[in-house]
């Protein structure tokens, strides 16, 4: 082409230390991309930047192939800063050709954005909303305007199946076109779930309202600017880490996700797990879930960059896709499979349900499968000998904080 020797394209990760981030980062390494990072590190560590080295090093030493570039900036995503650094990423530089020819040329260039940077926990969203409102829906909106500045529009959003609500408790593979819109409950700060009508989407904690106003929001951009080119993956429930035990969720607030606890366990920080939930409508009781590999949710994003790239071969300059496994298994189905790798038991507390919590909640994995071109490669006992593998890693240099 006609581009300075020196030029490179890459790949913003906003949040790309985190546990879903980090994934992402890793596989778009091994696929030759080069990376940009910011993340402000308030869910992480800088010591993943130093992982994924590692691990991308020896992908490219076993390939034979050149290693990419990999960027790292410690910034909120919010930051004034932000502006100066994506100009300092797209240096237009004037060439001079022997014929005295002028071409302009970028020196550098973002050329897609996943953006996973949010606060996560939806107990913590009940008691302070504005924060989650501020950084997983304002930040956006700042965001966006940013990018559309530089030209930047073909954006990768983490959502997530809470956006389903209760939609999930029909039992049914939830399809994307399947939102709630009917009043339902809220929960309150003591963990009670309290009915008001009307609620405006009939989803039950704030976390879950700024995924589904996040995505209200860039279907309105994609809808106002078809230069855009806008994806929401909807996670299930992502699990599991690189086989090679190096990354795994090292969330830096008490863990509260059931792998994450389970962790715990295994490394011994934690007792036992509390079960929540014993009397649901499923084979044995507790509440199923569409466990899905973190490797597979991370080549995901890849397959929908290169999704948004095919623009011209679709009409959507917005579109969501779930990434699940489409199938489900329940809270003890997940325990068994870990006791399996770990070769024992995992001791167990019964306990009531958990406010706001959903029976059921699986994919439709059809949408991803047909026009993404993406379905999950691993499985459950996949997910467990993986954490397995970064339990004992991490039990070789912590205290039992993961
Ligand atoms: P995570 O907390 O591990 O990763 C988020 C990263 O973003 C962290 O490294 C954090 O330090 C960073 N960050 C947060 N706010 C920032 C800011 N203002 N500026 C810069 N960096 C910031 O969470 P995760 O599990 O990797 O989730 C990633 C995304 O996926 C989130 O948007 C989350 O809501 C969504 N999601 C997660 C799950 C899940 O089960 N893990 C499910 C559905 C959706
Ligand atoms: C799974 C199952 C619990 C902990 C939430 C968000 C969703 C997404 C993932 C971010 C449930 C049970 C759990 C424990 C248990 N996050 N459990 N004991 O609730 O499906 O989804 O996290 O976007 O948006 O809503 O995930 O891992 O918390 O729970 O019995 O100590 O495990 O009741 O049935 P959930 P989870």
């Amino acid at each position: 082409g006609d581009r300075p020797s020196d030029s490179a394209e890459f790949i913003l990760v906003i949040g790309g230390l985190g546990y879903i981030g980090s994934h992402t980062v890793l596989e778009l390494l091994r696929e030759g991309h080069n990376v940009l990072i910011i993340d402000n590190l308030s869910n992480s560590y800088e010591s993943v930047m130093h992982n994924i080295q590692i691990l991308t090093a020896s992908h490219c030493k076993q390939k034979g192939v050149p290693v990419p570039l990999l960027h790292f900036h410690r910034l909120d995503y919010r930051s004034r800063s932000m502006r100066l650094l994506l100009e300092s990423y797209s240096n237009l530089v004037m060439t001079i050709n022997a014929a005295g020819q002028q071409t302009m040329t970028y020196r550098s260039r973002i050329v897609g954005v996943i953006h996973f940077a949010a606060h996560k926990s939806v107990v913590e969203s009940i008691t302070t909303p504005l924060q989650y409102y501020q950084n997983n829906v304002c930040g956006l909106v700042s965001l966006l305007q940013t990018l559309d500045q530089y030209g930047i529009y073909n954006f990768i959003f983490s959502s997530s199946a809470t956006v389903y609500g209760a939609k999930a408790n029909q039992g049914l593979p939830l399809r994307e076109e399947d939102l709630v819109h009917h009043p339902e409950s809220y929960i309150d700060k003591s963990g009670h779930s309290v009915v008001l009508q009307p609620s405006v989407t009939g989803l039950s904690s704030p976390y879950a309202r700024t995924k589904y106003f996040a995505e209200a929001i860039l279907a309105d951009v994609a809808a106002a600017n078809p230069a855009w080119r806008i994806v929401a993956l909807r996670y299930f429930n992502p699990v599991g880490c690189d086989p090679s035990g190096l990354l795994g969720e090292s969330p830096r607030g008490e863990a509260t996700n059931l792998y994450p606890v389970l962790t715990q366990v295994l490394m011994g920080a934690r007792p036992r797990l509390n079960v929540f939930g014993s009397d649901w409508a499923t084979r044995d009781g507790t509440a199923i879930r569409d466990f899905i590999h973190v490797l597979d949710v991370a080549r995901g994003h890849i397959s929908a960059l290169a999704w948004n790239d095919r623009a011209k071969r679709h009409d959507n300059s917005f579109r969501a896709f779930n990434l699940g496994s489409g199938n489900g298994a329940t809270v003890l189905e997940a325990v068994q499979s870990l006791e399996a790798v770990a070769g024992r038991e995992i001791p167990l507390s019964w306990t009531g349900r958990r406010p706001g919590d959903v029976g059921s909640c699986v994919a439709s994995t059809e949408r991803a499968r047909t026009e993404l071109g993406w379905s999950p490669r691993e499985n459950l006992v996949q997910c467990a000998a993986d954490l397995w593998n970064f339990v004992r890693k991490a039990g070789l240099d912590s205290t039992g904080k993961v």
